[in-house]
């Protein structure tokens, strides 16, 4: 499978972070073809509501940026894998405004959505606050994934009591969940 995931915090290399990367591992040593990309990297603007995805004027986004790019290579994944850590009780402004830019997938005339529909996807947040703190946030992404997009959730690793860039590496309990995870998507 294609799978394409993306990094929601300015951490490079930060919990969310490394998570992925253990998933990763995980999924390309089970022959997955994986991308990583860091929405930090991306400067990603914000949807300005233009409506031009709506029309037939532009093939995705009149916004000229990494999203020209990404959403056709989303369009083509079989699996999309989003962390973000919770920044203010939810995912990161970095997160959000890539979540917004996904609107060209919404067909507004009908309700419907197009290229997402039966794809996979898994979920990653990080949280400084126990992880049953933050679960809402996980609702939200499976509510926009699963409900909206109609997508189908593949897991969702919630990992809490993260402050520093490297606490994670103290829970190797939660890198092994992310590595069994990858290794057993199918
Ligand atoms: C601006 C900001 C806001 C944050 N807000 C929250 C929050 O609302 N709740 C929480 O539990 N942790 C919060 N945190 C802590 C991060 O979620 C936590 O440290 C996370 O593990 C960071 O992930 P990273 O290492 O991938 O960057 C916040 C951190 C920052 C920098």
């Amino acid at each position: 499978m294609k799978i394409i995931a993306f990094v929601g915090s300015p951490r490079k290399d930060g919990n969310t972070s490394k998570i992925i990367n253990s998933l990763c591992v995980g999924l390309e040593e089970n022959n997955h073809e994986v991308e990583i990309y860091n929405l930090s990297d991306l400067d990603i603007k914000g949807c300005r509501a233009c409506g031009a995805c709506q029309s037939n004027k532009v093939d995705y986004c009149s916004i000229n940026d990494k999203m020209t790019t990404l959403l056709p290579k989303i369009a083509d994944a079989d699996c999309i894998v989003l962390g973000t850590p919770v920044y203010m009780l939810q995912v990161t402004g970095i997160t959000k405004n890539f979540l917004d830019r996904l609107f060209p997938f919404f067909v507004q005339s009908d309700h419907s959505v197009k290229h997402l529909p039966g794809k996979k996807y898994i979920t990653v947040t990080c949280s400084g606050a126990p992880a049953e703190a933050f679960k809402n946030v996980t609702e939200y992404l499976n509510t926009l994934f699963s409900d909206h997009f109609k997508m189908e959730n593949c897991g969702n690793i919630i990992a809490g009591g993260l402050l520093t860039t490297d606490d994670i590496i103290s829970h190797a309990e939660i890198l092994k969940q992310a590595e069994d995870m990858g290794q057993k998507l199918s």
